[in-house]
């Protein structure tokens, strides 16, 4: 695993309670952070399936200490600019600064867009798009306030590159996550502030368990009609979240100091075919 130097640093991580997120904050503590864990902690109508919980959010925390940093906890919806605005306001109560943002929260419900309801398409919009610009907006401009850099990585999708059956709100909300990096790395520039994308192809996570649960593996056998296998390293396997994590590392690292602007694909090759 490369080492970077992340001491007297602070990540801010939306959607930390499980999965990727989680993954993330142990990622940043081992390298030295100290980190902010946010999440919904609880469930949404229109989606079938199970968000993370305050418990796990809790548990998240407590991994963070077990590397030997600190971590603040925050009950957080990445829709709702109230609290997002007073999450990041504790964050620098708490820690005095945030040099890292990491976009992860999300959710992916599925239907056909011929028969998707407004609920189902507002609660995947609203968390991929409206989550990811209020958590920028509030993180950028106290990035621009102290004027000594920081680093946006946002998790799209190789739903953000190609179309994926199933969830057309999903892979319009994954390339909007797309254009706004583009759009905040052009404007955050001049702050010394890095934005940047990673596009995971499926991986393996409690969010993937309990949607496969929801749905059934018939509409995962109709999707892979459509689309056959989707990588081309494994094909058949499901990538992992510390496959991801390491590209947060890097990206939020002064190894990538050039690096901006980017929808950096994690996909076992998927959509180079
Ligand atoms: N698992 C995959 O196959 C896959 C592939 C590509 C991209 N992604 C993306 O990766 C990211 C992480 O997903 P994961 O696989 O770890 O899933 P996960 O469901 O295990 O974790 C996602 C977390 O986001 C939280 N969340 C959802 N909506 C929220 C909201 N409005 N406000 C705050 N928190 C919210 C959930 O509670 C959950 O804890 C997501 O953006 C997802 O879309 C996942």
């Amino acid at each position: 695993m490369p080492e970077y130097d992340f001491n007297d640093k602070v990540a801010f991580i939306s959607g930390a309670a499980r999965g990727q997120g989680r993954s993330h904050a142990q990622h940043y503590a081992r390298h030295g952070a100290d980190v902010v864990v946010t999440d919904v902690g609880h469930n949404f109508e229109a989606v079938p399936y199970d968000m993370g919980t305050s418990d796990e959010l809790e548990e998240t925390a407590q991994m963070v200490e077990d590397e030997g940093q600190q971590a603040l906890a925050i009950e957080m919806d990445v829709r709702e600019e109230d609290q997002v605005e007073s999450a990041v306001e504790e964050a620098l109560d708490e820690f005095g600064r945030i040099d890292f943002l990491a976009n992860n929260a999300g959710l992916w419900p599925m239907s056909d867009m011929t028969e998707m309801d407004e609920a189902e398409w507002d609660v995947v919009i609203d968390t991929l798009l409206k989550g990811v610009w209020l958590c920028s907006k509030h993180v950028g401009k106290h990035f621009i306030d102290r004027g000594d850099g920081g680093k946006i990585v946002s998790t799209s999708s190789t739903a953000g590159l190609v179309g994926a059956p199933g969830t057309g709100h999903y892979t319009a909300g994954k390339h909007g996550v797309v254009g706004m990096t583009k759009t905040l790395a052009l404007e955050l520039a001049e702050y010394d502030v890095n934005v940047n994308a990673v596009c995971p192809t499926a991986l393996d996570s409690p969010g993937m368990t309990n949607f496969m649960e929801a749905y059934g593996p018939e509409m995962l056998e109709e999707i892979g009609e459509l689309t056959g296998p989707m990588n081309v390293l494994e094909p058949g396997e499901m990538i992992e979240s510390r496959d991801i994590s390491e590209a947060y590392m890097w990206l939020s690292s002064d190894a990538a100091r050039y690096v901006t602007g980017i929808a950096l694909p994690v996909d076992a090759g998927a959509t180079s075919k």
